[in-house]
């Protein structure tokens, strides 16, 4: 098993952390554009081994050979937003990263799946899938379950309870119009308006959508990476070990909830072929309607795209 992170800065080097420590891979390769830098923290990242107990070797490399016949690749190549950027603003610069990139990643791994994490998330996935020529299923983009992790980390604050006893699911565009699934949000089965007010819980939803932004405030000079590379790895595992996760993600739509021709964060079955199966589970008239404004608003955003 080869995975290769495109992209070496916070999230990139964190997600090649978390997959070496969590021996999902024998070989990890970290590329990036800057000349030391993926050598420098793939060197230091393998001279960890010996403590942390894994076997696994780490490249750091600035070309994409070292990438050849991956079993995944994981894009966070790109610029991060600043504070009063929205993921929007940074589309026409990332794109043409993306494009640069996956061009290479397709001509090494033409086999590969690929998960997109720059953003505007839903927008650079949809550049990956057509610059690769490959199959929709094999191309897909984190954001729900990074949404859905802080979701459930308010929730966990508000309550006082587990965060492993909360189960929910955030879909849409990874943007703050994302859809925090309130009817399918329990607690150990317990439908969580049993538990939390309204108030509340519009709190947490407000919260959960400007997540990302309030990171951004903390770091001034970049965003969040723990989150995010946690979640990525959740799904390189789903992948790697054919797990079959249900697990929101951004995933091309042709027709599910009567959405055409956009990525948006969904339900899906992550496995070895990555989108095996999208689930068009029921949701309130109120849900569905944010859904698709959400993907309305990727599908202008990719309609804008000068690539
Ligand atoms: N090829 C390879 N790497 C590149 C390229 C390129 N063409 N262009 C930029 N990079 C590298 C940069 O050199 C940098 O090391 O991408 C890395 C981005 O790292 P950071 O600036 O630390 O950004 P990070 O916080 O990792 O976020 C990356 O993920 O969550 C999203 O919004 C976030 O789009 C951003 C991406």
């Amino acid at each position: 098993m080869k995975v290769s992170v495109i992209g070496a800065g916070h999230v990139g080097a964190t997600v090649a952390q978390r997959v070496a420590e969590k021996h999902l891979a024998n070989e990890v390769v970290l590329v990036d554009i800057v000349d030391g830098v993926p050598q420098g923290k793939a060197l230091d990242m393998w001279e960890s081994a010996p403590i942390e107990g894994f076997d696994g070797k780490v490249i750091g490399t600035n070309s994409y050979e070292e990438t050849a016949d991956s079993s995944l690749v994981v894009i966070t190549a790109g610029l991060a937003r600043k504070p009063g950027m929205s993921r929007d603003d940074l589309r026409d610069k990332n794109a043409e990263i993306i494009k640069g990139v996956t061009e290479q990643v397709a001509k090494f791994s033409p086999q590969t799946k690929i998960i997109v994490v720059t953003n505007p998330l839903d927008v650079m996935t949809y550049v990956a899938m057509k610059v690769s020529g490959f199959e929709p299923n094999r191309v897909f983009g984190q954001a729900g379950v990074l949404d859905t992790a802080r979701y459930r980390t308010f929730l966990s604050m508000e309550l006082g309870i587990s965060v492993r006893d909360i189960q929910a699911m955030v879909l849409g565009g990874h943007g703050d119009d994302m859809v925090p699934l309130l009817s399918y949000t329990s607690v150990s089965g317990i439908p969580v308006t049993q538990l939390v007010s309204k108030d509340r819980l519009d709190a947490i939803v407000q919260r959960t959508r400007q997540g990302g932004g309030e990171i951004v405030k903390y770091l001034k000079t970049g965003s969040a990476y723990y989150a995010p590379s946690a979640a990525t790895v959740e799904m390189v595992e789903a992948v790697l070990h054919d797990a079959k996760r249900l697990l929101p993600c951004a995933a091309w739509l042709s027709g599910e909830f009567g959405l055409k021709d956009t990525y948006a964060g969904v339900p899906v079955v992550l496995g070895k072929n990555g989108v095996e199966k999208i689930l068009e589970i029921e949701m309130t008239d109120a849900e569905m309607a944010m859904l698709h404004e959400s993907a309305n608003h990727v599908k202008e955003t990719i309609a804008a795209l000068k690539i």
